[in-house]
């Protein structure tokens, strides 16, 4: 048994028995082990049981072409090293298979030797880039950050930051990134990192949810008789964070009388209730969060330039998940784990890889939280040990299916009759507010300027998930 585990291991992927032979011979005496498949599906089995050094590839194998599944391997093992091989050695073969990152290509029937050297030279390779990536993950550990998930290296960075951050007691922090990308997930590992501070409170304020007549008061607080209604006295949410942290949320929808009171307060870090004059004075960390590009709200003038300079001491822009989609197979696997915990599914184990596929091909536009609501559904009505592609949504399998050149979002397919094409429309428009709002038929409401009858019957028709 030992001796077998110190083998290196080569799996061969071609259907011509002579071939298999050839290769077991060629290599088996130099104490390799070796794994046949004879078409694509076959690979892939193997693969899930054993993870081989190389492996050997045909261009031309039963079923499915040699480059898709080449494709294929590198996008579920990018770090395995591939060798295509081809009876019909024509130069654009060579030149696609390295393209897509073959890492050579011999043509038979080869010698010898030239295999042996490409497979040695291959897994050198690959024990050359493990221990390079075990010495960076020594120098920049390669971890998640508490609750955040992500190990792709914009991801990396982020974590960098908030290193940063949490090294510091009040250094203020502005958190910018697309809908569902986990802005309030950041704002809340700050608080919970910070160490003088993590014991306190963390309160959130989401500026877009209150009228500007009370976004003050419930900011600042108000005494007993400031206003109608002010029937009793109010501490407002500054003086709750107190030795905390307070989250502004959607800091881009606040008003321009509500944003001249807040500079007030970070200049002189000081305020009073609306309609008290003492002063009050707190020790807070200040986090907000935006989805709006607020450097063009400075120059459009609807954001106060002094206010933006105070609030991004320290920005961060959090990635979209299409910009770091090789995360996408563990928060897929955590998602999956929490809400099969939740619907006592123990049956339920993986996610298939056709399922996995589309999910890459899907562009995201409601980041991470879209993915998790989609998890959500696909666990919720998995039957079986897997999340399979019928298990997803009809908008996000039909990513599957491969179309025409997409430019990120605003790619609509104008193929069919008018209704065809409007109904495509509003699909997207429909998906992309229930992703943004997590199903808040209300929120979808205000944000499409429809009504609530209305958002229930397309709910329907798109089988969107409602949660009011
Ligand atoms: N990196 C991540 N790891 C794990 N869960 C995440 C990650 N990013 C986001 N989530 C989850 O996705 C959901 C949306 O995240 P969050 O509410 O922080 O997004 P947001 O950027 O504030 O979105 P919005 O702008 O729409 O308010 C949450 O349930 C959050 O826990
Ligand atoms: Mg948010």
């Amino acid at each position: 048994m030992d001796e077998r585990s110190e083998k290196k291991i080569v799996l061969v992927v071609d259907d011509d028995k002579n071939i298999l032979r050839l290769i077991q011979a060629y290599l088996e005496k130099d104490e390799y082990k070796i794994y046949n498949a004879t078409d694509g599906n076959e690979c892939f089995d193997i693969l899930e049981e054993v993870m081989p050094d190389v492996v050997l590839l045909d261009l031309r194998i039963p079923g499915m072409d040699g480059l898709a599944v080449m494709e294929r391997i590198k996008k579920f093992y990018p770090e395995l090293p591939i060798v295509m091989m081809s009876a019909h050695g024509t130069i654009e073969a060579a030149v696609d298979s390295m393209k897509i990152g073959a890492y050579d290509f011999v043509t038979k029937p080869f010698e010898s030797n030239r295999l042996k050297l490409s497979v040695r030279n291959a897994i050198i390779i690959r024990s050359l880039s493990q221990e390079l990536q075990r010495l960076k993950n020594e120098l920049y550990p390669t971890r998640d950050f508490g609750s955040i998930i992500g190990r792709t290296g914009k991801m990396q960075e982020i974590y960098k930051n908030l290193d940063k951050i949490t090294a510091s007691a009040s250094v203020t922090v502005l958190i910018m990134g697309e809908s569902g990308t986990g802005k309030e997930l950041v704002a809340r590992e700050i608080h919970n990192r910070t160490p003088s501070r993590a014991k306190k409170t963390f309160v959130a304020v989401n500026c877009a949810a209150l009228p500007e007549s009370l976004l003050e008061s419930e900011l600042f607080g108000h005494e007993k008789g400031a206003f109608t209604g002010a029937t009793d006295r109010r501490v407002g949410k500054f003086e709750q964070a107190n030795g905390g942290t307070i989250f502004l949320d959607e800091i881009g929808e606040m008003t321009p009388a509500t944003q001249a009171k807040l500079i007030r307060v970070l200049q002189e870090r000081e305020f009073s209730r609306i309609g008290g004059n003492d002063l009050i004075k707190v020790d807070v960390r200040l986090v907000s969060a935006t989805n709006k590009n607020l450097e063009e709200a400075v120059k459009a003038g609807t954001f106060r330039e002094d206010l933006y300079y105070r609030l991004s001491v320290f920005p961060i822009i959090m990635p979209t998940l299409r910009d770091r989609k090789e995360d996408l197979p563990l928060l897929a696997a955590h998602f999956m784990e929490v809400f099969k915990k939740r619907e006592k599914k123990d049956v339920l184990q993986s996610i298939s890889r056709e399922a996995l596929d589309v999910l890459f091909k899907y562009d995201w536009p409601g980041n991470v939280r879209e993915l998790q609501n989609t998890l959500e559904r696909a666990v919720v009505v998995a039957s079986g040990s897997e999340i399979q592609l019928d298990d997803l949504p009809q908008m996000i399998k039909s990513m599957g299916v491969d179309k025409p050149h997409r430019t990120g979002e605003s790619y609509v397919d104008l193929t069919g009759t008018m209704e065809e094409v409007i109904e495509r429309v509003e699909e997207r428009v429909m998906r992309k507010a229930f992703a943004e709002y997590d199903g808040n038929v209300s929120e979808v409401a205000r944000r499409l300027n429809i009504g609530r009858a209305t958002i229930y019957r397309k709910a329907e028709k798109y089988r969107l998930p409602i949660k009011d």
